[in-house]
This record gives C-alpha cells, structure tokens and sequence, in this order.
C-alpha cells in the first residue's frame, strides 16, 4: 500500500520547482495527480513523465472561471478530489519604499487571491466526498520579517492567517477537511535562482554545509506527501517551518 494510493490531488505550479517535485513524490506514492501551471509545455511534460494517473491543466490561479474549470476537470476525470496543494506564485523583490501600488497588487492578486479561490473551490468538491487535505505554501516570510520583499510577506502573511481561519472553520462544520501552511525558507528552484541571475545552485554543495539556508525542494515535497496522508490527520491549522532553524536564530 502506497501512502496516498488512490487519492486525487490539484497541484497547482507543477510545471516548475517544488510543486514539480511534489507532483512527482505523490504520483509515486499512488496519487492521481491534476497539474497546474500557466507554463504549458513544461507542465505537460512533467505530466507525460508520471503517465495515466496525471493530467495537465492550463491555469491561471487568479482567474476564478480557470479554478471552476479545474475543479470541474478533476471531478470529470478522477471523480473525486482529495487534495489541494496551493503552490503556485510569484516572487517580487522591493522593500515598502520601492515596491508601486501596481506591483503590490499583481502580487496579492494571484499569491493571495489566487489561494483564497482553490481553497473556496476545493472545499465544495471536497466536503461532497467526505473530506480532505488543503496544503498552503507559504513562506518563512510569512512569520519573521524580509525588509526586500515587502509584498510577497504580506501575501504569504495573508496564506497563513486564511489557512487558520479555514481550519477552524472547517472543524466547526465538520467538513473532515484540513488545512496547513508550509514555510520553507530557501529552496534551490527557479524562483530563487532568479535573484541569483539565473545561475543554479550547487545542491551537493549546500548539502556538505549544515549552516547553508537553501534546501532541496524534495525537502518541502516530503511534508507536503506528509500533510497529503492520512498519518496527518490530526494535523490541522499548523503552520510547519521547514527552514532548519533559520527563523529562530533570527532571519
Ligand atoms: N523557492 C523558495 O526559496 C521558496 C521559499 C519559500 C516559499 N516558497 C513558495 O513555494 C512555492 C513554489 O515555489 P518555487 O520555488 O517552486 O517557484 P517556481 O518559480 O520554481 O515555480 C512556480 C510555478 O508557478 C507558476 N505560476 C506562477 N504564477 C502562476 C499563476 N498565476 N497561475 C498558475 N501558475 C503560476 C510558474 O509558471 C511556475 O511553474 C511558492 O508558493 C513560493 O512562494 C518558495
């Protein structure tokens, strides 16, 4: 027996870094996997990789009628949904001196409302069925302060007060639907290969250094399999560091 054998999961982001990594670990770990990305050719070929028990869907996670037509899609397709791995989103550099009006809001639009739709859609489909799991990647940003990314805290500050409000909510209707915040710090993907003008980290070289802060995004995807299982069912409304201590000694 797999760990999340025959459950349903959207992952929103997966044609890319950790939503990539964690649609590949659930798929291997018997999921159906229904990826999401506004990047096509590369969201289809991690699709094609794992086979029958994946779909891609093209999705723009601001867009509320693109959230109807994945959630309708997977209903379609899997007949159910399980799990919601809300990944996807933008980072943006700029601290609250230099970050516009404009930018602050393109952020918000799709890192907050973005998450805000997939888990108000997420809970019809899945409260019809009996229940579920909704993981929001948020960020150590979210709980310490970054001075260079003003909105992007904000945004993954909003995540993580929804996630709570949600949990609860959830409880007290007894939906059977959990609701968890992940807040890894750095991650060796595209987003933050970014910053570094696109030049790739050496992941063997942060493994042999224990003070290093970037992580693999296999690290992040092993909690989210965790939080996507059954063996997290009393997990809920928790927001789970994966940052090897960076927050408490100080960002
Ligand atoms: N990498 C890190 O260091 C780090 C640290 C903390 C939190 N996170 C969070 O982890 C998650 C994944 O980050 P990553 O590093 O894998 O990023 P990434 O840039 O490698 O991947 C993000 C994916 O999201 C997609 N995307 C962007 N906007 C979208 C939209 N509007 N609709 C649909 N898809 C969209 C992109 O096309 C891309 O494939 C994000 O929520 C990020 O904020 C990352």
């Amino acid at each position: 027996m797999q760990r999340v054998e025959g459950k349903v999961c959207i992952i929103t982001g997966a044609a890319s870094g950790i939503g990539r990594e964690d649609a590949l670990l659930l798929a291997r770990e018997g999921a159906k996997v229904v990826l999401t990305d506004l990047n096509e050719s590369a969201g289809r070929e991690v699709a094609a990789q794992i086979g029958n028990n994946a779909l891609f869907i093209r999705h723009d996670i601001a867009s509320e009628s693109d959230w109807q037509h994945v959630i309708k899609t997977t209903l379609e397709h899997f007949g159910r949904l399980d799990v919601l791995v809300n990944n996807a989103a933008i980072l943006a550099l700029g601290s609250i001196e230099d970050t516009t009006l404009e930018l602050w809001q393109k952020v918000q639009k799709i890192n907050g409302d973005g998450y805000f739709l997939g888990c108000k859609y997420a809970i019809q489909a899945m409260k019809e069925t009996g229940g579920g799991s909704i993981i929001n990647m948020s960020s150590v940003a979210a709980l310490g302060a970054m001075p260079m990314f003003c909105a992007y805290s904000a945004s993954k500050g909003a995540v993580a007060a929804m996630t709570r409000s949600i949990a609860l909510h959830c409880k007290q209707q007894g939906y059977r639907i959990r609701c968890n915040s992940v807040h890894p710090d750095g991650v060796n993907t595209p987003m933050t290969q970014a910053l570094t003008g696109g030049v790739a980290v050496n992941q063997q070289d942060l493994d042999q250094d224990p003070m290093n802060r970037m992580c693999a995004p296999a690290d992040i995807a092993n909690v989210v399999l965790f939080l996507a299982t059954d063996e997290s069912r009393f997990v809920n409304g928790a927001e789970i560091r994966v940052d090897n201590a960076q927050l408490i000694s100080g960002l």
